[in-house]
């Protein structure tokens, strides 16, 4: 019989310290997090000084919990997976040096992961893949759909030419006088509002799937300052009911587009912004008419950052044989297509 496998994850990307232990790529054994929001909340967003001292200070912990839960000893371990890039250099170094260390002490392998390869392989703890795939990923940093033909192999097909989705979200969530993260605040609002504001859809070029959400934001702060001149008064939950639609339409429709020209059999959401329910339901309602096509959407845990997608990613990278040694650094700029064949 073939001896169960046994990975250790580690993210610091950002501001969520987390450690996970995943069995044979796709079962959690453990998946601990430590979230920084509150110390971030009263600065509007990811201060990254306070980011890496909050790493510093929470990671031997984090180690110490994943490891405990997971009831494991070191030496059970297959390897070590770690965040290497893309995301806040100082964040990242955090856990890459952690990784180091407990490869080194250990004589374990060190896998680098890429940032937003992990949260694609999110979905495989829901379900395995059918290739080729389509990749939906929707994040604070990064919005991109990515065609996979095999594991490990990633083509990023369309990207942001500016803000990603999240940080749209942010960003008018801001305007709104609303916590850091927006996004969820803007998904509870517009779930009350009518779309009733005539916002712009950056569709760009015919045949392109690229993404631009800046012109989008800035036509949301614009309406606001313009009715706050006026004395006017904007519903909150129309603005975000209006803003939320124009988002979404396009996240779909270009999804759809892709899904026929690249000719897939599953489709997988991941990101953040994966948990906001306007999106979900509209990826639902489309895919429900295409029953060839497997859409895939992780649990509200999975989507944002967590260690355990971090771990089901290394996984493949480590049977297809991705090692780093010693001189692995953080790499805020890491492409995801590095380990392509
Ligand atoms: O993937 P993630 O945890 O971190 C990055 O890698 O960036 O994504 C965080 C982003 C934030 O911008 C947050 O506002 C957004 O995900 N987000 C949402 C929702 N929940 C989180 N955006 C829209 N609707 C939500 N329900
Ligand atoms: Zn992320």
């Amino acid at each position: 019989m073939k001896k169960d496998q046994w990975i250790m994850g580690i993210e610091t990307s950002c501001d969520e310290t987390a450690v996970a232990i995943i069995k044979n790529g796709r079962e959690i054994a453990s998946n601990v997090i430590a979230s920084q929001i509150e110390s971030h909340k009263r600065f509007g967003g990811v201060v990254p000084e306070i980011a890496s001292r909050h790493h510093v200070e929470q990671i031997t912990i984090v180690i110490e919990e994943a490891m405990n839960q997971a009831n494991l000893s070191f030496d059970e371990l297959d390897a070590i997976a770690v965040t290497a890039g893309p995301g806040l250099v100082g964040a990242l170094l955090i856990g890459v040096n952690a990784a180091k260390a407990l490869a080194f002490s250990h004589n374990l392998p060190l896998v680098p992961v890429h940032h937003i390869a992990g949260h694609i392989y999110a979905n495989r703890l829901v379900t395995e893949f059918t290739f080729p795939l389509l990749a939906l990923v929707v994040s604070g940093g990064h919005t991109e759909l990515v065609y996979m033909k095999e594991h490990g192999h990633f083509e990023v097909i369309g990207e942001t030419r500016d803000d990603a989705a999240g940080e749209a979200y942010d960003k008018v969530a801001r305007t709104l006088n609303m916590p850091y993260p927006g996004g969820p605040h803007i998904d509870r609002l517009a779930q009350n509002g009518s779309a009733t504001l005539d916002l712009p859809r950056a569709w760009l070029e015919e045949g392109s799937y690229d993404f631009s959400f800046s012109g989008l934001k800035s036509a949301v702060i614009n309406r606001v300052h313009n009715a706050e001149q006026r004395g006017e008064v904007i519903a909150p939950e129309d603005l975000a009911a209006s803003f939320q639609e124009s988002v979404i339409e396009v996240l779909v429709k270009k999804t759809e587009r892709a899904v026929v020209e690249y000719k897939v059999n599953q489709v997988l959401l991941a990101g953040g912004v994966a948990a906001n329910k306007g999106l979900r339901r509209a990826l639902e309602s489309s895919f429900a008419e295409k029953p060839e096509i497997e859409l895939v959407i992780p649990p509200l845990a999975l989507c944002t950052d967590n260690a355990a997608m971090i771990a089901a990613a290394g996984s493949i990278m480590y049977e297809k044989g991705v090692r780093a040694d010693l001189s692995l650094n953080a790499n805020p700029g890491l492409a995801i297509e590095l380990y392509n064949e």
